[in-house]
């Protein structure tokens, strides 16, 4: 178990004030010109070789993700941070923690993420709903800009960089990077084609690094405590301390900071106390917010909890929500009801997804009743191959990987139901 002096987010429950004494008094902010004063490339090299992989979902490692910025971006085409804070993914709810209780984390990882890319400023995207949290953002900004953290000569850094805090307005789809960008354009929050990438070609065409808010907060301590420190947790490719985020059927949900890499079970009796009714009782798990498939209990239960460990049991981190089902659940309406989801939040731009993200939850909504023939079973299959990989963003994967999920552990239970509505069992010809 990770010991409470490895943590970095040493006010996740709140048990301090976030404001900016309280803060500073955690350590946030010390000496923050000294990290600058390393230089831009030493930075980069230092989050390169901490290993630290995004945390927004996709995992992509941050360090090389910076380095694909300009090292002289021109006058007129400035180079831009965009914290992605529009927390959406079902499942997910650590960024919220982050904001709520520790938002001076994420602003001075902000400054020194911004410095380090060479931007000349960073837009926190935070999520509509999060109207609390948003408060406190702004407060805390504010906080900064008076205590000379921001602005000209940004902690006496003699770098000059603004944080600009956005709120968004209640789509799902503002979360993916370059619908983010459109809508902090002022345009319809829809996905650009990629490439180009945003370090290419992102806000107002200019180049652009977009981070999760975990991935930037985590930033200043890694510089502070080195990457070597860092790296010392997990595994291989699959390193650093994680907020994991526990909720569904455990006898105590929570969002704990832990180390990368522990297997399922430890997480559960560590930090939730076990599953409702015993681990007899567990049917399966979301390990990664609900865009990956379900895992069954008996794979589950050693799995390491990181990128490589979950993706060899055919699903992923993600944002590490993990969402746990006990055998009260009915998997199929959980299921169906994740592809509604889907359906409600495309924006409609690809066909496959517009299209088919409906079909889908249609065909799972009968199968959900047993009102359906056999060989739509298959047939759905079908559908979600034919949508993965064929939209312009994740979205139309994501709406699809759920049900593989489903049909690939639960047939039976799918072929149960149409049997017991009297439906056609027998394939068509
Ligand atoms: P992605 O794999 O397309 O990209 C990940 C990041 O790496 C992006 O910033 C992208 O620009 C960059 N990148 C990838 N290949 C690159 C290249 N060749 N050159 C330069 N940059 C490159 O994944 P995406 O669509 O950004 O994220 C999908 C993930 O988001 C899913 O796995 C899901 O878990 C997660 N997600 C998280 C949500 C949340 O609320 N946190 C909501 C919905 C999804
Ligand atoms: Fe929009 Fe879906 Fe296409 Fe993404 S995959 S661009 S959400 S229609």
């Amino acid at each position: 178990m990770l010991a409470d002096k490895d943590r970095i987010f040493t006010n996740v429950y709140g048990f301090q004030p976030w404001n900016l004494k309280a803060a500073q008094a955690r350590g946030d902010w010390d000496n923050t010109k000294d990290l600058m004063a390393r230089g831009q490339d030493a930075i980069i090299e230092e989050v390169k070789a901490s290993g630290l992989r995004g945390r927004g979902g996709a995992g992509f490692p941050t360090g090389l993700k910076w380095s694909f910025m300009p090292k002289e971006p021109r006058a007129d085409r400035p180079s831009f941070l965009v914290i992605n804070a529009d927390e959406s993914e079902p499942g997910s709810c650590k960024d919220r923690e982050i904001i709520r209780h520790d938002p001076h984390k994420l602003i001075e990882g902000a400054l020194i993420a911004g410095f380090a890319m060479r931007a000349r400023a960073a837009y926190i995207y935070i999520r509509g709903e999060f109207i609390r949290e948003a408060e406190t953002l702004f407060a805390a900004v504010q906080e900064a800009y008076d205590a000379g953290l921001l602005g000209k000569n940004a902690a006496k850094s003699g770098y000059d960089f603004d944080v600009f805090v956005h709120r968004g307005a209640g789509a799902y789809i503002c979360g993916e990077e370059t619908a983010m960008i459109e809508s902090l354009e002022g345009k319809k929050g829809q996905p650009r084609l990629k490439p180009p990438f945003p370090a290419g070609a992102g806000l107002y065409g200019c180049p652009t690094t977009v981070n999760n808010v975990e991935s930037i907060a985590v930033v200043p301590t890694i510089l502070r405590r080195g990457a070597p420190w860092f790296a010392s947790f997990g595994r291989e490719n699959n390193k650093g301390t994680k907020l994991f985020q526990i909720s569904g059927h455990v006898n105590k949900p929570c969002v704990v900071e832990e180390a990368m890499s522990i297997p399922f079970r430890e997480l559960i009796d560590k930090h939730c106390g076990g599953i409702r009714g015993g681990w007899d009782n567990l049917l399966a798990v979301i390990p990664g917010g609900s865009s990956v498939p379900l895992v069954p209990a008996a794979e589950i239960m050693d799995a390491p909890m990181d990128f490589d460990g979950l993706k060899a049991l055919g699903s992923g981190l993600g944002t590490a929500a993990a969402i746990v089902m006990d055998k009260s659940t009915d998997i199929v309406q959980a299921i169906s009801r994740i592809s509604y989801f889907y359906k409600h939040e495309s924006c409609g731009q690809c066909t496959p997804c517009r299209e088919g993200t409906g079909w889908m939850w249609r065909v799972m909504e009968r199968l959900r009743t047993g009102d359906a023939d056999i060989s739509e079973i298959d047939t759905l299959f079908d559908v979600t191959k034919q949508v993965e990989g064929h939209t312009i963003c994740a979205l139309g994967d994501a709406a699809a990987w759920p049900i593989q999920g489903l049909i690939r552990h639960f047939r039976p239970e799918l072929e149960r139901r149409i049997r017991e509505n009297g439906g056609v069992m027998e394939a068509a010809e």
